[in-house]
């Protein structure tokens, strides 16, 4: 029986083209000004939209920024749970997401209800949430924590409280090496980043033996132990800018491969491939497209909309981590 060859490796360097701006990009960048909007957008939003982007970065950087922001709308290019952070920071300002239907496996991992009959079962739980959930979820939280400041955030929770970790096992996995904390883990994953398997990440080593390995910790810890250096997506821009190597080995989502190239010009990227595939796609994050972006603006809808009781219970805890991270 023939067996199928595996994936090629896909390389990302910048282009050696000046980036020229389509029509689209320009049309989104004059609706920004005209209406006082600005544009928040996660490192794993394709290219062209990271482009028009007034900021862009990880979880929490984008959290940090929708505290700050004074523009009348923000338009969020990322997933339905970081939208709503912003709109739970933000409640009297329109929050628009191109895509409503953009969401996240992780938080789908984790139903409110699940976790509040939990919460009822083990009352003395003090919940660290892991900001890829719901606002429900974060509404019966303690504190939230992103993968930028995961391990500060549970280092800070008081030493005689038990600490239940939702809803990435792998992250909390990983936060519990990094603290010597034991905590009880929500068996909840990131549908896209266990893909990565310490088969196809040995394969890659093979052919660029000398490049450091930068993986999330939301991938499994076999290919967690394989990794040079285990951080959020904007810690992996600063480790490969102070990093001696000009190539880099890097396991997250693909976007990210377009924030680094533009960040690092005179470096390279290797996207880590998955059994299957050269690359790593996030099918939500990817719903995004710049006619929709445009769309959007130009009609302000999909509209973030919450009641407020919701985003009161949900504030604190968001408002805790980011008092805890500074
Ligand atoms: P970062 O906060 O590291 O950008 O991660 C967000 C995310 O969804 C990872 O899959
Ligand atoms: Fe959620 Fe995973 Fe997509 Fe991140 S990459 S938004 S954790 S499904």
């Amino acid at each position: 029986m023939a067996t199928s060859s595996p994936p090629l490796l896909q390389i990302f360097r910048r282009s050696a083209e000046p980036e020229k701006l389509s029509a689209e990009q320009e049309e989104i960048i004059r609706l920004k000004k005209e209406k006082n909007a600005v544009l928040l957008c996660h490192n794993y939003q394709i290219d062209p939209i990271q482009q028009v982007a007034d900021y862009v970065g990880d979880s929490l950087g984008l959290a940090r920024q929708a505290a700050k922001t004074d523009a009348d709308i923000i338009v969020f290019c990322g997933v339905h749970f970081m939208a709503e952070t912003a709109k739970i920071l933000n409640p009297s300002k329109t929050v628009l997401l191109p895509d409503l239907d953009a969401g996240c496996s992780l938080s789908d991992s984790c139903p409110a209800d699940q976790l509040a009959k939990y919460r009822e079962e083990n009352p003395d739980l003090y919940v660290v949430a892991y900001v890829n959930c719901s606002a429900a979820v974060k509404g019966l939280s303690d504190v939230i924590c992103t993968s930028g400041n995961a391990v500060s955030i549970v280092n800070q929770v008081p030493a005689d409280r038990e600490i239940l970790f939702v809803p990435d096992q792998n992250l909390g996995q990983w936060v519990m090496g990094q603290t010597g904390r034991k905590m009880r883990l929500w068996p909840g994953s990131c549908y896209a980043h266990v893909l990565f398997t310490r088969d196809s990440i040995e394969r890659c080593r093979l052919e660029y033996p000398n490049a450091p390995v930068v993986a999330h910790p939301e991938c499994i810890q076999t290919v967690r132990d394989l990794a040079d250096e285990v951080c959020s997506t904007e810690k992996m821009v600063s480790y490969c800018q102070d990093h001696s190597s000009d190539t880099f080995i890097i396991l997250t989502e693909s976007g990210m491969m377009h924030r680094l190239t533009r960040e690092l010009p005179d470096k390279q990227f290797v996207a880590g491939p998955t059994g299957n595939c050269a690359c790593n796609d996030c099918r939500y994050m990817k719903m995004n497209t710049l006619p929709k972006l445009l769309a959007c603006l130009r009609d302000e809808n999909p509209e973030i909309s919450m009641n407020e009781d919701l985003i009161e219970r949900s504030r604190l805890p968001i408002e805790r981590m980011l008092e805890w991270s500074v």
